[in-house]
């Protein structure tokens, strides 16, 4: 006997072997005919049927070979699933009728098996026993056949019955130790069966089974009992067994944190590679007790997140935390932490705030950042009613940085009980102030921690700096892969082969994209084609929405519904939804679980209601790209509208959301005067960056606006505060500050608003400055003293003369320089009324000038008094004075009056983040080594200011000059030259001549050591 003879006897189609040896089919070409191929060889429909489930039977994953497995012992879950009263439809039915049901049944649920990666072991009559954990075990096994249980339970009602009384089963789970093996005289790929009590006690247990329910033992409780809710049935006498059976009845799944575990989810397809590699660093953690960083980039959809999900399920950290960056939200400060905070601490809008904010209390004290210091500072990020400490009075930049030190000791904290894993997720768009958060995360590196970030992109930044994290890049899935993932998306139903060649081309490898058309090609094929049809082959849809679409379009108002949904974002609350969609929430509930069920969506963790997130970002915009414009536009209208009258905690803590619906419904003008609001609440905490971006949006917005006076009164706000926050970030120069200024003059004028003309000069002359631009300085200077003479405006008049002084005390022109400066502190009485940075740098100017001018004395009493003042004043104006101070100190050549100004303005500078003034003293420390200590290593630290000055130029020539000065005291005649050389073309350059005759000196000295 041939072995294709021995396997049609073995089914029972003996007859059949004559006509399969005619058409020169074996064991191997069997496997690949489909129903199409057994119709053309007119086999009846019976056997026919009976062909395709048993053809169907065999292509089991591990089992390609089709070689008989010699036995072994092997640890498994057994499923076994029965029919309810299948022999009163037998009784009932028409037998091909009967036949048919019983096939049609079969197919769904071994392919349902499959797509879980079950292994189908035997049919004995409709009954259906499958095996977890063989032929690949995996850790999960007990964990699948509950998941398959559940989608049977619901899979199977749906079944079409000729009489329409649905079907229902009934569902045993047991777990254990079994023999597996092929059956004596079978041949090769025929019924591998488990010996043992285990198959025996999940089928004792299906019987006892009601309908539509599952019973599962001890063992299977116990591996599945983290991600399933079980009722307790106590030990019961089970035939056949000597013992008592402890029974346990599935009852449903339990929430969990993570989206894959409850959305529908295909079997893992390969990266099996990456995946070691990931927990190769992990095992490094466990081992070396020190954090690990990996980047895990890739296209969208092409698996980071769920190979993200794969790892944390191998690797059972005590923790698994998850920082979700959104589109939504990458201007706003801090979101994924703050997310992750309130979601580990239970913090909710429900809450009451005294409650709030004892978890809050309690979340904080693992820092040692005293409460009292950091409560306030979290409450109001936290936005939380609080009474119980006074407001902070901390510096933003303070405040940031003790914010960075809470979360790093809040997450060391957690690593006490054991190693942790924080993912980063899709940082491509992370806020700036994560960002940075994450720079001081990782610098301290001293507690076991895995830290792994996903991106679109193959580089993160940490604030300004690129730090060395490996990259692990996911590459599309090979053209088997894609098969294998094919076959899973499809749930067992079989799909053409022209259909699959069509998917295979179209899905490029890219997993989202492979279940997505597979899906929805498998629908089309079960549902979609007319009874006759299936000549005619289904079209595979051409994208992603065109195949959400077909899938969406199945659902009736589920389609709606998901539509809407995706109008308000990729997160969205039962509440909100109900409200914009005008249907009560118990009509939403449902079609929300049909949502889920089809994979769309899932259900999300720690809400004050019900919350659901789209599987997958490109799914949520293919739903929401597919409704017409118009119908959007008014949707997003009614978003809006809903977040400013039902959810004022939104409009006052995300005033960004609302800005971007009114955006999308084309209420520019009310979009604009969000982002203003949303930017002016941020400006003021040390999200600069961000605010910047938000008045850059409200701008944008103004751009879709015609022309009116209205329109520029808006633009000439939004320019100016743009203009201040990136004045207030980099200090100095920045090519968008100025442009934002020079805008605003230009609306100035035309809506004669001389303060925002005056705010916008200060500006301009403050960037034209810092970078030496001595000319368009001074037009900014006088600018503003026309402004103060024909509209006697004394803050005008007064900074125009200050700045005149300041430009032409850096032109060298000291004798300028005096009286525009001394005119300006005649009216040190409006102080008050002038603001900016008067008087004090009039006071540091003329004490410069005088000191140049040779009045040595009067200029070191003037700084005295202007340092009086400043200490008065703020941290910012004390920085600012001790910084200028040292190129006083400079000037006049005294290295002992320097050092305790530099002992003060270093850690003041540090503590507030004053970079500017920051290298400044640096700079001078650097020359007080040299000079007091003879401590050669000072020359490195003030060549290193110099280089790395940035776009800042002001009073660059006298820095060169000093540190040529310095490297010509040491003896190192070449390096002082060079530098004398630098200094003397910046000089040219630029116009600065303050210190060109030092420099001049410095030249003339050196040549006539050289000649010498
Ligand atoms: N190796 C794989 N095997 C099976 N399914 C996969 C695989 N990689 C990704 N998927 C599925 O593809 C979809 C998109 O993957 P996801 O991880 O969300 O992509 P990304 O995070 O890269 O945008 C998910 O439904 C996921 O389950
Ligand atoms: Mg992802």
């Amino acid at each position: 006997m041939s072995d294709i003879e021995k396997w049609l006897t073995a089914v029972g189609l003996a007859q059949l072997a004559q006509k399969f040896a005619r058409a020169q089919i074996d064991l191997d070409s069997l496997r690949l005919l489909n129903d199409r191929d057994l119709r053309e060889l007119r086999i009846p429909i019976g056997p026919r049927r009976k062909l395709v489930a048993a053809i169907a039977a065999m292509e089991q994953p591990g089992d390609a070979k089709a070689q008989r497995s010699p036995p072994e012992r092997r640890q498994v879950t057994i499923l076994f699933c029965d029919m309810v009263g299948s022999t009163e439809y037998a009784a009932r039915l028409d037998p091909e009728d009967f036949s048919d049901l019983t096939q049609s049944y079969l197919t769904r649920c071994g392919g349902l098996a499959r797509s879980h990666g079950g292994f189908v072991a035997n049919y004995a009559g409709d009954a259906l026993q499958v095996l977890f954990g063989y032929p690949i075990a995996e850790e999960n096994d007990g964990e699948r056949a509950l998941d398959l249980a559940f989608e049977l339970l619901l899979a199977v009602p749906r079944i079409e019955v000729p009489d329409q009384t649905p079907l229902n089963i009934r569902i045993g789970i047991a777990s254990g130790l079994v023999v597996m093996g092929d059956v004596e005289g079978a041949p090769p790929g025929l019924p591998t069966v488990a010996f043992g009590p285990v198959p025996n006690l999940a089928q004792r247990l299906q019987v006892l089974a009601p309908p539509q329910t599952i019973l599962v033992d001890q063992s299977t409780y116990a591996s599945a009992r983290r991600a399933y809710e079980f009722q307790d049935l106590g030990a019961t006498v089970v035939k056949g067994f000597a013992e008592p059976i402890h029974i346990w009845r599935a009852s449903k799944a339990l929430p969990s944190s993570d989206r894959f575990s409850k959305a529908r989810i295909t079997r893992l397809i390969g990266r099996r590679s990456e995946i070691e590699q990931v927990l190769a660093l992990w095992r490094l953690i466990t081992k070396q007790g020190v954090a690990r960083w990996l980047l895990i980039c890739g296209e969208p959809g092409i698996g980071k997140s769920r190979l993200l999900f794969e790892v944390a399920k191998r690797i059972q950290a005590r923790k698994t935390l998850i920082a979700q960056c959104s589109a939504a939200y990458s201007n706003s400060a801090l979101f994924p932490f703050l997310q992750l905070l309130r979601q580990e601490s239970g913090i909710t809008n429900a809450l009451p705030p005294a409650d709030a904010a004892r978890r809050l209390e309690t979340a904080l004290v693992t820092s040692g950042v005293p409460l009292s210091v950091s409560f306030p500072i979290f409450a109001r990020l936290l936005f939380l009613e609080q009474m119980d400490y006074p407001p902070s009075e901390l510096t933003s930049s303070e405040q940031q940085s003790i914010v960075s030190q809470v979360f790093v000791d809040w997450l060391r904290h957690m690593t006490l009980q054991g190693p942790l894993l924080l993912a980063i997720e899709d940082a491509q768009w992370i806020d700036p102030s994560s960002s940075n958060l994450l720079d001081g995360l990782f610098k301290a590196r001293d507690f076991p921690a895995l830290v792994l970030i996903t991106s679109r992109n193959d580089v993160v930044r940490f604030g300004d700096r690129r730090p060395a994290i490996d990259c692990l890049k996911l590459g599309r899935l090979s053209r088997e892969e894609t098969g294998a993932l094919i076959e899973s998306a499809t749930q067992g139903i079989k799909l053409a082969s022209a259909v699959t060649q069509s998917l295979l081309r179209k899905a490029e490898g890219v997993p989202l994209y492979v279940e997505e058309l597979a899906r929805s090609a498998a629908e089309l094929t079960a549902f979609g084609a007319p009874a006759n049809a299936s000549d005619t082959p289904i079209e595979v849809p051409n994208n992603l929405q065109s195949a959400l679409l077909a899938r969406l379009d199945k659902l009736g108002q589920g389609k709606t519904i998901a539509q809407v949904a995706a109008v308000i974002g990729r997160e969205f609350d039962m509440r909100m939804l109900s409200r914009v969609a005008n249907v009560p929430v118990d009509a939403l509930k449902l079609q929300l679980e049909r949502l889920t069920e089809v994979g769309l969506i899932s259900p999300q963790p720690f809400a004050d209601w019900p919350r659901y997130a789209f599987t997958h970002v490109l799914l949520q915009e293919a739903a929401c790209g597919a409704l017409l414009r118009e119908k959007r536009r008014l949707l997003h209208a009614r978003v809006a509208q809903t977040i400013e009258e039902t959810e004022p905690s939104t409009a006052i803590e995300h005033p960004e959301v609302l800005a971007q619906h009114l955006y999308e419904a084309g209420q520019f003008e009310r979009a604009a005067d969000q982002w203003l609001h949303a930017g002016l609440k941020l400006g003021q905490t040390w999200a600069k960056v961000e605010a910047a971006n938000m008045f850059a949006k409200g701008l944008a917005c103004l751009q879709k606006l015609p022309p009116s006076s209205d329109r520029d009164r808006r633009e000439l706000r939004l320019e100016l505060e743009r203009g201040d926050v990136l004045y207030a970030t980099y200090g100095y120069v920045t090519r968008e500050g100025s442009a934002a200024y020079r805008n605003v003059m230009r609306l100035s004028e035309a809506l004669g608003d001389a303060e925002a003309a005056i705010r916008a000069l200060d500006g301009l002359f403050g960037t034209a400055f810092n970078s030496a631009r001595f000319n368009d300085a001074e037009w900014a200077s006088n600018q503003l003293v026309d402004i103060g003479r024909n509209r006697q405006n004394i803050r005008a008049l007064v900074l125009g003369m200050q700045f005149l002084g300041m430009c032409a005390f850096s032109r060298g022109r000291f004798d300028e320089a005096r009286p525009y400066l001394e005119q300006a502190l005649a009216y040190q009485a409006a102080a008050e009324e002038i603001g900016s940075d008067f008087p004090s740098m009039s006071m540091i100017y003329l004490s410069w000038t005088l000191q140049l001018l040779g009045e040595g004395k009067e200029a070191l009493a003037l700084f005295q008094q202007a340092e009086a003042q400043a200490r008065q004043q703020t941290d910012y104006r004390l920085a600012a004075c001790l910084g200028n101070g040292c190129i006083l100190m400079a000037l006049r050549h005294d290295a002992t009056m320097l050092e305790p100004m530099i002992n003060e303005l270093i850690p003041l500078a540090r503590k507030n983040g004053f970079q500017l003034w920051l290298n400044m003293a640096t700079f001078f420390q650097g020359w007080m080594l040299v000079v007091t200590r003879q401590d050669a290593s000072g020359l490195d630290q003030m060549r290193h200011i110099c280089d790395n000055m940035g776009e800042q130029e002001i009073d660059k020539t006298c820095y060169l000059g000093v540190l040529a000065e310095t490297y010509l005291r040491l003896g190192r005649i070449a390096e002082a030259s060079d530098t004398v050389q630098r200094a003397l073309a910046l000089a040219k350059k630029t116009g600065e001549r303050y210190y060109f005759a030092e420099l001049l000196r410095l030249r003339d000295e050196l040549k006539l050591r050289d000649t010498s």
